[in-house]
């Protein structure tokens, strides 16, 4: 019997990722991408194997531009969801309903996965912009097709031109949160595509595993906490009478890195810029003092979430949209998976030890007390 959550179990192959000792995407590390390459690079190396040239980069750019414009029916249908629905519920629905409207809907060929992956990833963040525009009461807009992913969603989000230094946060926030090899959503989509169902039900149930407050949706509740907490004098206490009841704190703590997440150190000094730029100082605070305590306390570093979240808050970004946020940028590395995983199936299918009673007679139910 293995340990429980599959803990330390190498389940597989692949050539897309690996965290052991650093954190590279097809080879090069995080630690250079988050600064020489935008999105839309590190997007097209995980899903193409290699870095762009500039044409070839230009030319995925001008297919992402295409994509921004959602299928009608998917317009509307976004239009009619229940005004309460959370927006990762909009997003796994959608990327359900994408699939309908998609011109490659019945090829698994490569080629075609490769073209679905890539619109995708850009439909996926208009969903996001559009579902938030909806629900703000604000007219649709087209998306700028010469513009990358991060600043489209920060236009629309906003309704004004971003700032440059926020266009480059939140490129560095897409690529961290890009691609991290067999994590939970990552695994479910690999098991999907194991059955050899298609690209948009394998990224569908992804979605839906990402959601869990375990594994995405960890960066909104650390927002919670953060504003809860409130004023830097609340914090100490606060994060003690937590430790004390027991609670789990959002955003600490990982399955595999047990001496720190490499990408909160990249993502540390890109919160303290925004904060002190946005007079945020305050969160900042409240977030070291939780971060010494947690870490004296209970020997947990901070995951990527825990600068993740305050880094959105400081863009201005609201709380609903940070989990759909990891969607748009996890897309990249999901595709990247499916497609591997098509490209030397085999069926995902591993075994359970028994531990309910032993055989028993059936009782037939008029015997059933
Ligand atoms: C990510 C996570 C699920 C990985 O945990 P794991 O390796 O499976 O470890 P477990 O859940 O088995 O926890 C092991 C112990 O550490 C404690 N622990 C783990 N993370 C904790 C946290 N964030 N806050 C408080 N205690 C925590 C558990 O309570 C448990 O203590 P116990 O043995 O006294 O019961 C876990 O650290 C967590 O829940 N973190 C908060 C959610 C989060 O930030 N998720 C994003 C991950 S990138």
């Amino acid at each position: 019997m293995t340990g429980a959550g599959l803990e330390g179990i190498v389940a597989g192959q692949t050539a897309v990722c690996s965290i052991a000792g650093k954190l590279i995407y097809r080879g090069y590390s995080i630690d250079e991408l988050s600064v020489g390459a935008d999105f839309e690079e590190v997007a097209y190396l995980l899903l193409h194997g290699e870095l762009p040239s500039y044409d070839q980069l230009g030319e995925f750019r001008e297919r992402l531009g295409a994509a921004y414009v959602l299928p009608e029916p998917v317009v509307e249908l976004l239009t009619k969801l229940p005004s309460a629905t959370p927006f990762m519920d909009v997003m796994r629905t959608a990327c359900s309903v994408l699939a309908h409207y998609d011109a490659d809907v019945n090829d698994d060929s490569r080629a075609a996965e490769m073209r679905k992956s890539e619109r995708l990833v850009a439909q996926l963040a208009i969903v996001l912009a559009t579902a938030y525009r909806l629900r703000t009461g604000r007219a649709l807009v087209a998306a700028d097709p010469d513009a990358g992913i991060a600043e489209n969603l920060l236009t629309l989000i906003h309704d004004r031109k971003p700032d440059p230094r926020a266009i480059r946060a939140l490129n560095v926030s897409l690529i961290l949160y890009a691609e991290h090899e067999f994590n939970a959503s990552t695994f479910t989509a690999r098991t999907v595509a194991s059955t050899l169902a298609d690209l948009h039900s394998a990224i569908t149930a992804a979605i839906g595993a990402l959601k869990g407050p375990l594994h995405g949706g960890a960066n909104e509740r650390v927002l919670e906490v953060l504003e809860q907490v409130g004023a830097p004098a609340n914090a100490e206490q606060w994060i003690r009478d937590a430790l004390a009841n027991k609670k789990r704190v959002m955003g600490f703590g990982h399955r595999v890195y047990k001496d720190g997440d490499p990408r909160t150190k990249i993502l540390d000094p890109w919160c303290a810029e925004l904060a002190a730029s946005t007079g945020n100082q305050a969160m900042e605070q409240v977030a070291a003092t939780l971060e010494r305590v947690v870490r004296a306390e209970k020997k947990l570093p901070p995951n990527a979430d825990w600068p993740s979240a305050r880094l959105y808050y400081y863009l201005g970004l609201p709380v609903e949209t940070y989990t759909p946020l990891f969607v748009v940028a996890r897309t990249t590395g999901w595709c990247a998976h499916v497609m591997e995983q098509h490209g030397d199936n085999r069926l995902i299918r591993p075994m359970a030890e028994y531990i309910g009673p032993p055989e028993r007679p059936f009782v037939p139910l008029e015997r059933r007390s």
